[in-house]
């Protein structure tokens, strides 16, 4: 509350830094600094040193690129800093800050009653909102995508089943874009501890009552006001100018580090239950997808292949030979990927819990004993990954597991998750760090599963050189992209949470966590068959593909459903394989400067107000439009279009939209998901799983737009498992398109691959909405000749079909130096 906030105060003196300055009040030091010219870092520190006790970021790791030329000016009532794309204006009396964009304007200013301030807590900071601002990022939250008007607290937790009532879950991002409309800024307030923001939710009723309300977690604001604020004694945010809502994910992923790429495997389907065991099931469902021909990679092995849970082991029960088992799913195309908790077992004849007491690897209680709690296999230690030396013995450990075969780690209960406390986590006094250095659990809490991953890295590393890491986290904070791709915990088979995947996906995306997905067909609960198909055809659009589901629920897998829905589900799972040459090049795109892969439509189409809150649909890369089916025997829906032409992925039908709403059918084998003008799309070809059959341009869509007379896409290429794409060993199949002279439209396809050989077949190219047959069409300045249906485009020809203002090219060419004019 307002009252809580011990204020500032004034700025008594100003000294210059390089990009910055230091103010200093009675209770605080202020340091502005520019790290670039479009982002500007302000820390808020108490005059003692009690903040150096806090731990260093576990966020960042880009401070900053080259210096920017930062211009510094002092008055008697204000200082300002400027780069060219932006002024800081810190108002002395009493200290208050402001970003000024060139033309003026001011976006997030301190409000001018409170500012930034100390509270009970820890730190926060008030700031003024234009009406009509949307919020987005914030990590992973339930409801929907603009969080205006909610109030949050960001600590990670376990909690199921979550429900848009609950507030905190796994992943925890202080992390936000404010769009007004027309422009766009954001802010990263960099902790681990305990957070909170109120993005201007309405006072409660002041009225009086005997009961007796426990203190709101964070401080009351007005509706044109936000508040942010850590339990730590220091406030360490980031300011970042935009000005379009691309440039404010970059700049933040900039910050906090970008994805790896993950082996490309990563990308096909996976399946998972709680638990697939024996190893009998395990086998019986790679079986079973190979019989009934739904394409997999992965197939994960849930809490109960251990050993009475006991981290890297084995039931010498149930699995008694996990090498012999994994061998044999890898002959057959699976990668095996095993859950490892962090919470040990304690037991003293177990050698990694005597091993880890030993080495002292384990939090401990400020009495200095090791801190216990309760988890699957009873009580637990938990290992300190904020010590080095912690995180090296942990990822040595995985030798049990990559010498079985494994070749993905799944990080659960990371949060972590202690069913003995009410809090459902560690207590907050228990100690991290080194000896003599030892930070609380409070500050570290929410770092807690990057440490983690950080330490799975680690052993992907040491053990398995020269190959890509597949490590999937539940819990993480700012910066967790950098180690592990997400799935958003336990969702439940409910319609609604179908439907809050988009958003909430959506959300980690924008707060730089771009590979992530949610369990398909919903893990709480079981789910009827329809679910699971609408689901599995929104999974085959999201960048994490993972079907999952809990103990004693029905059979999920896609053949367990019955018909129609095993058949939908073979559709839409045997289409995301013949996507992956775009998504994987959606992923390096990504991987090298952060732009998400699965976006809401607001952030490719700012300029369109419906957008802006717009949560039942989304973009995959800027080419394709996925609007879900999220209501039970819904045969239609309302798709938005925004203006232009859209032609649907699977029939090329063309909309011409004005910008509105349309009612879309879509029978139960049917999702909308539709390409945009402009676009170029390479499909590639069907496989049972990544590797099974040598890549191939099977299909390119072209859809030339009047607007955008030109496109090309480079369809990224390497080995897809080692790194040496690292090194350079990499290539790109370009495709473009020029219909710039009309009457002539001229097409190239060629392979860049010096360093890689990426060169692949390309079959046929579909040209979409072309209001005439071409007069003739040459390859490689050769006649294509014309033939009469499209069973004869499997050899060199072309069709053009004017009810779909659709032509169609037979090349069946390798993709090097490929030219095709088509006259009309
Ligand atoms: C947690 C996980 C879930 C897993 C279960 C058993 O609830 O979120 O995915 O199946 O633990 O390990």
């Amino acid at each position: 509350m307002h009252h809580s906030l011990d204020p500032l105060g004034s700025c008594s003196s100003v000294s210059w830094i390089s990009n910055g300055a230091v103010l200093t009040t009675s209770s605080a030091r202020v340091d502005i600094q520019a790290l670039s010219h479009s982002v500007i870092r302000v820390r808020m520190l108490p005059p003692s040193d009690e903040h150096l006790r806090l731990p260093p970021s576990f966020a960042v790791v880009q401070p900053g690129r080259p210096i920017p030329a930062v211009t510094g000016e002092e008055r008697t009532d204000c200082v300002r800093l400027s780069t060219s794309s932006i002024t800081v204006e810190v108002q002395k009396h009493p200290l208050r800050v402001s970003f000024l964009r060139p033309d003026g304007t001011a976006v997030a200013a301190d409000s001018p009653a409170h500012g930034m301030g100390w509270t009970e807590r820890g730190a926060g900071c008030y700031k003024r909102f234009a009406p009509g601002t949307h919020f987005y990022g914030f990590g992973e939250r339930t409801g929907f995508l603009d969080k205006q008007r909610t109030a949050m607290t960001l600590w990670n937790s376990d909690v199921n089943p979550h429900t848009p009532g609950t507030d905190s879950l796994y992943v925890s991002i202080p992390f936000f874009i404010a769009f007004s409309g027309q422009s766009a800024y954001g802010i990263y307030m960099d902790t681990a501890a305990r957070s909170a923001f109120n993005m201007g939710r309405p006072r409660f009723m002041p009225w009086t009552s005997e009961i007796d309300l426990a203190p709101l977690p964070y401080p009351e604001v007005d509706s044109e006001e936000y508040w942010f604020g850590t339990d730590e004694k220091r406030l360490d945010y980031y300011f970042f100018a935009g000005p379009v809502i691309p440039d404010v994910v970059r700049a933040y992923s900039d910050l906090t580090g970008r994805m790896q790429l993950p082996p490309l495997w990563a990308l096909g389907y996976h399946q998972c239950r709680f638990s697939y065991c024996p190893e009998g099931q395990v086998r019986e469902v790679a079986r079973s997808m190979r019989e009934v021909d739904i394409p997999c990679d992965a197939i994960y092995l849930d809490i109960d292949y251990m050993d009475g849970f006991r981290v890297f082991t084995f039931s010498p029960r149930h699995f008694p030979r996990p090498a012999q088992l994994m061998s044999d799913l890898r002959e057959d195309g699976f990668k095996v990927v095993t859950i490892v908790d962090p919470g040990v077992k304690v037991d003293s004849q177990y050698p990694v819990y005597r091993q880890g007491r030993r080495k002292r690897v384990f939090i401990r209680r400020p009495d200095g004993r090791v801190y216990k709690g309760r988890v699957w296999p009873g009580v637990v230690a938990y290992p300190d990954f904020a010590r080095p030396a912690s995180r090296t013995w942990w990822a040595d450990n995985h030798k049990a597991l990559f010498d079985a075969g494994v070749r993905g780690i799944w990080n659960d209960m990371n949060e972590p998750s202690n069913f003995a406390a009410d809090t459902g986590t560690l207590d907050e006094t228990a100690l991290h760090g080194e000896p003599g250095a030892e930070v609380e659990h409070a500050y570290v809490h929410n770092a807690y599963g990057n440490l983690m991953s950080q330490a799975t890295q680690e052993a992907f590393a040491r053990l398995l050189p020269n190959t890509r890491p597949f490590i999937i986290t539940r819990a993480g904070c700012g910066g967790i992209q950098r180690h592990a791709c997400v799935w958003t915990g336990d969702n439940s088979s409910w319609w609604e949470h179908l439907m809050m995947a988009i958003p909430m996906c959506c959300n980690m995306s924008l707060s730089g966590v771009s590979f992530v997905g949610a369990d398909v067909g919903g893990f709480m609960d079981s789910a009827d068959p329809e679910l699971v198909a609408r689901w599995t055809q929104m999974g085959a659009f999201m960048p994490l593909f993972r079907s999952h589901s809990m103990i004693r629920s029905v059979p999920q897998e896609p053949y367990a459903l019955g018909e129609p829905y095993t058949s939908i589900c073979r559709k839409y799972i045997k289409l995301r394989y013949r996507l992956l040459p775009y998504m994987y090049t959606l992923l390096r795109q990504c991987a090298q400067d952060g732009t998400p892969i699965m976006r809401p439509m607001v952030y490719d189409f700012p300029d369109d107000p419906a957008t802006h809150i717009m949560y039942d649909q989304f973009m995959l890369g800027s080419h394709i439009m996925v609007a879900p089916v999220y209501l039970p025997s819904a045969a239609a829906r309302p798709v938005y279009f925004p203006r232009g032409r859209w032609a649907n992925l699977e029939t090329g039908r063309i909309i011409e939209s004005i910008g509105e709403h349309v009612l879309v059918q879509c029978p139960l084998d049917q999702i909308p998901t539709y390409l945009k003008e402009g676009s170029i799309l390479p499909w590639g070809r069907e496989m049972s799983y990544v590797g099974q059959r040598e890549q191939e341009l099977e299909v390119i869509d072209i859809f030339p737009s009047a607007a955008m007379s030109e496109g090309v896409f480079s369809v990224y290429a390497d080995d897809g498992e080692t790194l040496d794409y690292k090194d350079g060993k990499f290539g790109f199949v370009d495709i473009s398109y020029n219909y710039r002279a009309r009457g002539r439209l001229a097409l190239t396809i060629t392979s860049r691959d010096e360093r890689y050989r990426c060169t692949m077949g390309v079959g046929v190219v579909h040209i979409l909405g072309l209001p005439a047959a071409p007069k003739r069409v040459l390859l490689g300045g050769a006649p294509l000749f014309r033939v009469a249906s499209r069973d004869e485009l499997d050899r060199q020809g072309f069709l053009y079909d004017p009810a779909a203002g659709r032509l169609t090219l037979g090349l069946h060419v390798p993709s090097k130096h490929v030219t095709v004019e088509a006259c009309f």
